[in-house]
């Protein structure tokens, strides 16, 4: 099997800011409930006309950009999302037209927020194995447009955004050194969004009760959260041969801020070599890595050769960890 690293990567956020203080005008909440339960300031929201596929693309592009490497050298796109464009075509397949890469196999992926984790790891096999050189995996989500703005349980915690990367072959040693994916049916309907499938076909009915909108339990979502990102964590470690002494730069799913404040002490991690940006986005679910990622390296913060841990848990249950010799 080849070695397989992100040579790329980019983000694209939409512009329109929505505060705290404006949420305190549609539901009943407020700004200090907001900050010190969840650490979040403000969120970006997409304007009416804008899918997921919208986001995606310009991420694309920069990744590319990025990685130096043309459109029309991608042989396979995964898309993470719980937010695609329509059920079906999948936003990988409008991503690939809009891009102009012919023939490229494009599929999405469903695993809630660790959407990318999973697509990294599926990708990376196709690479792995020379069945393909060159993968663009896409983390992306217009969340606002499935939130119940009436539930303040729920609507203050998310944004919209994509991020994406660029994967190939890379030299050994380098790149993907651990990957730990792990899932549970069993807590399928902790967070949920009920209609709109086969279960509960769109009608009238299932309009009217807000069941297009997501539904979660999070005090059980969050137990769930703390105990997963550090064992998940140091599964990957362990695969990777490393110890969490070895890691450089912690990069979780941007949730909650005690959720991320429990995985950095149970991998004994000073606050500096965590990257954290949930106060200015929210969760962006499978986009939450990919930006956090692409912003910390265009900061500067990841050097050659820094061991990086991503980590993240969402809806299935799902949960996934990557270990990266960056
Ligand atoms: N403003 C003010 N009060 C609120 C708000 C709000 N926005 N939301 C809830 N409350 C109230 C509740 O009604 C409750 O009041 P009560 O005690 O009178 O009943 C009180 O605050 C405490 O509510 P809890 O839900 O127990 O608060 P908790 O500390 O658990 O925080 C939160 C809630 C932030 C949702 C937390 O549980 C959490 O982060 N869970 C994880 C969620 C998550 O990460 N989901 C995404 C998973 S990834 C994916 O795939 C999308």
């Amino acid at each position: 099997l080849r070695p397989v690293g992100i040579v790329g990567t980019g983000s694209c956020l939409p512009e329109r800011i929505l505060t705290n203080a404006e949420l305190e005008q549609m539901v009943d909440t407020s700004d200090e409930w907001i900050r010190t339960r969840t650490g979040i300031r403000e969120r970006r929201i997409a304007d009416g006309n804008t899918a997921a596929s919208d986001l995606a693309v310009p991420a694309a592009e920069r990744a590319l950009e990025a990685a130096g490497v043309t459109a029309k050298a991608v042989d396979l796109i995964i898309v993470a999302t719980v937010t695609p464009d329509n059920l079906f075509p999948a936003t990988a397949c409008l991503v690939q037209e809009r891009l102009g890469i012919k023939g490229a196999a494009a599929f999405d992926l469903s695993a809630g927020c660790s959407g990318f984790i999973y697509a990294l790891g599926a990708a990376a096999q196709f690479i792995a194995s020379g069945i393909y050189e060159t993968a663009l995996v896409i983390g992306v989500e217009v969340l606002s447009k499935i939130i119940n703005w009436q539930d303040r349980s729920t609507c203050v915690l998310f944004g919209d955004g994509a991020g994406a990367v660029v994967l190939k072959a890379v030299n050994p040693g380098e790149g993907l050194l651990g990957l730990y994916l792990g899932a549970d049916g069993g807590g399928a309907s902790l967070l949920t969004l009920p209609a709109g499938g086969s279960r509960l076909p769109a009608s009238p009915t299932t309009v009217a009760e807000g069941l297009h909108t997501i539904h979660m339990n999070g005090p059980e979502v969050f137990k769930f959260a703390v105990r997963v990102m550090g064992e998940a964590s140091l599964k990957a470690l362990a695969q990777a041969g490393l110890k969490k002494e070895d890691v450089d730069f912690l990069i979780p799913h941007q949730a909650n801020m005690r959720i991320i404040e429990a995985a950095t002490k149970r991998l004994g991690l000073s606050r500096e070599k965590v990257y954290v940006n949930l106060d200015r986005y929210g969760n962006m679910s499978s986009a939450s890595i990919p930006v956090a990622l692409d912003e910390a390296y265009r900061e500067g913060r990841l050097k050659p050769g820094d061991k990086i841990v991503l980590v993240a848990f969402g809806a299935g249950l799902t949960w996934g960890a990557a270990v990266l010799s960056w």
